[in-house]
């Protein structure tokens, strides 16, 4: 019988939208996305697929889109991590987010924190220049309940108001 070995555990600082979480014995295999639920009790980024097909657990790192789902968290400490809890400040809504309600593009919802983080990345890397450019920009994320109209919308809406 093979002589079962130790699982790989560590302890972990991650930091989340500014604050640091000491995280204690987390095991080699953790995703982020699961770390970031589980362990720092931040469910609002979701989990669809866990295989990086739909980008429900979008999150920025260092401000470029992560699928959180596809990368470790031991491979994130001493980087910068955004999630949707850490957009608003206080009362008043990320631009994106604004958009996001105005222009009601959400159904369900499971895809939208996933959506406006990539969206808030996308305006910032400049590629909203058309529609056509957001729907190619945007295309990791996946929307069950097809609101891609009002996505691209809101998108389009929020890149102006973060411009001005
Ligand atoms: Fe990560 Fe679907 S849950 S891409
Ligand atoms: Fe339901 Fe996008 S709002 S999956």
């Amino acid at each position: 019988m093979p002589e079962a070995r130790p699982r790989a555990v560590a302890d972990l600082v991650l930091e989340v939208n500014g604050k640091r979480h000491r995280l204690r014995a987390v095991e080699a295999r953790v995703t982020l996305l699961d770390a970031l639920r589980e362990r720092v009790g931040l469910t609002g980024t979701k989990k669809g697929c866990d295989r990086g097909e739909c980008g429900a657990c979008t999150v920025l790192v260092d401000g470029r889109r992560v699928k959180a789902c596809l990368t470790l968290a031991v491979m994130q400490e001493g980087h910068s991590i955004a999630t949707i809890e850490g957009l608003a400040r206080d009362e008043e809504l990320h631009p994106v987010q604004e958009a996001f309600v105005r222009r009601d593009a959400f159904q369900c919802g499971i895809c939208t924190p996933g959506q406006i983080m990539s969206a808030v990345a996308c305006i910032e890397e400049g590629h909203t220049g058309s529609e056509d450019e957001i729907r190619e920009w945007m295309s990791g994320n996946l929307c069950r309940c097809s609101c891609y109209p009002n996505i691209v919308d809101a998108v389009a809406d929020a890149a102006k108001a973060v411009r001005r």
